[in-house]
């Protein structure tokens, strides 16, 4: 029977089952998936977050990279350069900037789970960037990845914006390991690390950049509930929910939570209904904050080896330069 077919007769589609089998379980365990931000008003809430005045991490990211981006690309030479994750167009252009200009006819993979992202962008780039060759790929950090042979060694891996740090712990050595396994000796990983609080960085501040005075953040945080409601036919409230975020020292990451002030239903179609009292919680994201330690312990997990490590003045925020240890 075909999937239309299926649909007529109250079946499932078998993408939809599989979303409302994930989401009743999480619902369950409190803890949903930072996947679901994302549609395209999450993709432009995002965008709005990474411009405010409160979201340093961005602003940081990309001074970093305009200080440093022509002297390492003119010591690295990369023959290829492989973006995992969808790269910030503005963040892509520096980078780029530096790589035609000190090794013209070098291969630029952008590497994203979305297709038709990846496509529209390249589109864009290869007029932009007649002396680069734009090849991108298709991949999803949390498998494996394989690559094609795009071109001379040696490929310089980046996975900027601390994306890292929205996967907890295990799942980020994992993501580390995927990268390794990828990378021949004499391949450099690129990796922008948000920092823990210190003396350039207060708790304050920190927990301001997710949860800012405009109120995005938090509109971000309730796009996952409508993103549900649409996807999976859940029936959340998404105004009824709060949003809140704070540092977790021990845990050294922010947590990203939606509470319910009143207690809420949800029902998910065909799984069942579970019922949260006034002033539960469902946590939506962690954004892990590092240090030199904890990230030499993740990389060494991943049998990488950091060989450099450049941050702003206030150390707010690390660029981290490694090569695979074996
Ligand atoms: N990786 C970034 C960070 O953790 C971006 C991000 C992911 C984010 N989810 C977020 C930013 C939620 C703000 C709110 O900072």
């Amino acid at each position: 029977m075909s999937e239309a077919a299926a649909r007529r007769e109250g079946g499932e589609d078998p993408s939809v089952a599989r979303l409302r089998d994930e989401v009743w379980e999480r619902l369950n365990r409190r803890v949903l998936s930072s996947r679901w931000f994302y549609d395209r008003r999450g993709s432009e809430l995002f965008e709005a977050i990474t411009r405010l005045p409160e979201y340093y991490p961005t602003r940081t990211e990309l001074a970093l990279l305009e200080a440093g981006a022509r002297e390492w690309m003119g010591r690295l030479r990369p023959g290829v350069f492989v973006e995992l994750g969808a790269g910030s167009a503005r963040k892509t252009r520096v980078l780029l900037d530096a790589l035609q200009e000190r090794r013209p006819g070098a291969v630029y993979v952008p590497l994203d789970v979305s297709a038709e992202f990846l496509e529209a962008t390249a589109a864009e780039l290869r007029v932009e960037y007649p002396d680069l060759r734009i090849e991108p790929e298709v991949g999803d950090l949390t498998r494996p990845l394989v690559l094609e042979r795009h071109g001379e060694p040696p490929t310089l891996f980046a996975f900027l914006g601390s994306t890292l740090g929205n996967f907890p712990p295990p799942a980020a050595v994992s993501v580390l390991r995927h990268v390794h396994d990828a990378m021949a000796p004499g391949d450099i990983f690129l990796l922008g690390a948000d920092l823990r609080p210190g003396p350039g960085k207060t708790v304050e501040e920190l927990e301001a950049a997710y949860d800012d005075a405009q109120g995005i953040t938090a509109d971000f945080n309730r796009n996952m509930l409508r993103v549900l409601n649409h996807r999976t036919g859940t029936d959340f409230e998404p105004e009824a929910w709060l949003h809140r975020a704070f540092y977790d020292a021990d845990a050294g990451w922010i947590e990203m939570h939606l509470v319910t002030p009143e207690g809420a239903e949800i029902t998910v179609p065909g799984r069942g209904t579970v019922r949260l009292a006034p002033g539960e919680s469902l946590r939506t994201e962690v954004s892990s904050k590092y240090d030199r330690p904890t990230l030499d312990g993740l990389f060494g997990a991943a049998d990488l080896e950091i060989v450099e490590w450049v941050t702003d003045p206030r150390q707010r925020y690390a660029m981290v330069f490694a090569r695979r240890a074996s």
